[in-house]
């Protein structure tokens, strides 16, 4: 509303829609690439399957939360049910099977934080993490996916957030600034708060997928065909809402008490989580509750540093908002 008498005064906020609309639109991926992938997963099932027949493949991250850019790399996690396999035995053996096919670089990252084979595929150009066995971040993946089909705006929103953050470089955990699935979180969120709400919270709804990982309950209502219409009471078009939602970062995030929780789809307080102290690394200065890991704050990357830049960065992409004639070009501009 506030954004509106102020557009009254200095121009058509209908140009604006268009504009943020035609950014949107370029940043989609072409269908061809949907093909590639679907082809390289297809030659690493056939690997796969050789040594372990029981093992299955599923897509997670950017390549299937429906948030992914063009060339995407691929995120695949095996999955192989059996609670005695060592994670580094696997990847030792499957990379050195990947590397007599037709692939490239390919490498077994046993050290990491999250072990992988990284590879890449001159046939499609696509390169690809495999792990092993990381079945919530399959099921992290779902729930973003299952809330995109809801309304189009979310989908929407979160391009044009994601492509703010790589261009202003706020999109690096390793720099203490927040990944792409903490900022698709944010918009979750966001939406599920406007009044009309635009999204639900298919957290607290009768469950119609249930599934238990690593002893974390995920269950939610799924059935999101059901639920097209959910948003239509509200008629925020995507320029209203991206004012709003750097508005709400900017100035109206109560950083110091509140945690923001898709799962519950409300704020939590800090306090009641604990997350009021640095505990090791953790420092809970800006915090994002994982959906299905409630102990875990997608905000822990966060330092003293980054976030005076992040918060600074909400700040500067609100006042373009509100004040640039022509804020399409100037919130994207690199750093
Ligand atoms: P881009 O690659 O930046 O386009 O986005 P992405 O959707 O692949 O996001 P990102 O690389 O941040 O995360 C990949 C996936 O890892 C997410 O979709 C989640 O399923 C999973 N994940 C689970 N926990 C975490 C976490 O703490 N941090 C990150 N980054 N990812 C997590
Ligand atoms: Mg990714």
């Amino acid at each position: 509303r506030q954004l509106r008498s102020q557009v009254a005064c200095r121009g058509d906020i209908e140009t604006w829609n268009a504009s943020f609309l035609a950014i949107y639109e370029s940043l989609i991926p072409a269908e061809e690439e949907k093909a590639k992938q679907k082809q390289l997963l297809t030659l690493l099932e056939r690997v796969v399957c050789k040594e372990w027949p029981e093992a299955r493949l599923f897509l997670y991250g950017s390549c299937a939360n429906s948030f992914g850019f063009p060339k995407s790399d691929l995120d695949v996690c095996l999955t192989i049910d059996d609670a005695e396999i060592n994670k580094s035995d696997v990847l030792l053996r499957l990379a050195d099977m990947l590397q007599s096919e037709n692939l490239q670089n390919v490498q077994a990252l046993t050290r990491a934080r999250v072990p992988i084979v990284k590879l890449m595929d001159p046939t499609t150009g696509i390169s690809c993490d495999i792990c092993v066995n990381n079945v919530l971040a399959v099921v992290n993946t779902k729930l973003l996916r299952d809330y995109a089909q809801i309304d189009t705006r979310l989908r929407q929103l979160a391009f044009l957030v994601k492509h703010w953050a790589k261009s202003r470089g706020v999109n690096e955990t390793y720099q203490g600034t927040l990944s792409s699935y903490a900022y698709v979180l944010m918009c979750i969120h966001f939406l599920q708060h406007r009044r009309p709400a635009i999204l639900p919270c298919l957290q607290g709804m009768k469950p119609t997928y249930s599934i238990t990982v690593d002893d974390v309950d995920c269950s939610y209502f799924d059935q999101v065909e059901n639920l097209l219409g959910f948003g239509s009471h509200n008629r925020e078009g995507i320029a209203q809402l991206v004012w709003g939602f750097f508005n709400y970062w900017a100035y109206r995030h109560d950083y110091a008490n509140d945690v923001i929780s898709v799962r519950t789809g409300t704020i939590l307080s800090k306090r009641a989580k604990d997350w009021t102290r640095r505990i090791g690394n953790d420092r809970h200065l800006i915090c994002i509750e994982d959906p299905f890991e409630i102990s875990h704050d997608l905000g822990r990357v966060v330092d003293k540093r980054s976030i005076r830049v992040l918060r600074e960065e909400f700040e500067r992409a609100a006042e373009i908002i509100q004040h640039d004639p022509n804020p399409c070009v100037k919130l994207f501009e690199p750093y």
